[in-house]
């Protein structure tokens, strides 16, 4: 899988939250470049997953609060999104917890393909409409 540069077009327009889409980048290109990365259950690759889930849900709460402080009127569609990541990634640990051994190229492939809709997609939506607002 090859890794992502970050562009211009993955750009919503607003600061914080292209820093934090940039963050989360550089630690799916981390997991992809893992010499671990076809290696279930190995420490690293639970080491970089447990910190993206982490910062994930962080930057969720940001955004989340970001949109709701400007009324933005699609927020709960929104939030949804954002909810079954949640939930996917709780899945994908609890199936590791137990012992079923997640195929760390499915979930890796999984999160990448997540990540890039939801920023050219779900989070695109929201760069007029900060933009109307002067809000960048
Ligand atoms: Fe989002």
């Amino acid at each position: 899988m090859e890794t992502i540069d970050w562009s211009a077009r993955y750009s919503v327009g607003v600061e914080k939250m292209d820093e934090q889409h940039k963050q989360i980048i550089g630690m799916l290109n981390r997991l992809v470049t893992s010499p671990e990365a076809h290696d279930a259950g190995s420490e690293a690759m639970s080491e970089i997953l447990m910190t993206m889930t982490r910062y994930s849900f962080e930057h969720f709460r940001a955004e989340e609060s970001l949109l709701r402080g400007h009324d933005y009127p699609d927020l709960e569609q929104h939030r949804q999104e954002h909810i079954a990541y949640r939930r996917k990634t709780i899945d994908f640990s609890t199936a590791t917890g137990l012992g079923i051994e997640v195929v760390p190229q499915i979930l890796i492939a999984y999160l990448f393909e997540w990540w890039t809709h939801h920023i050219l997609e779900e989070d695109m939506k929201y760069k007029s409409f900060f933009a109307e607002k002067g809000v960048g």
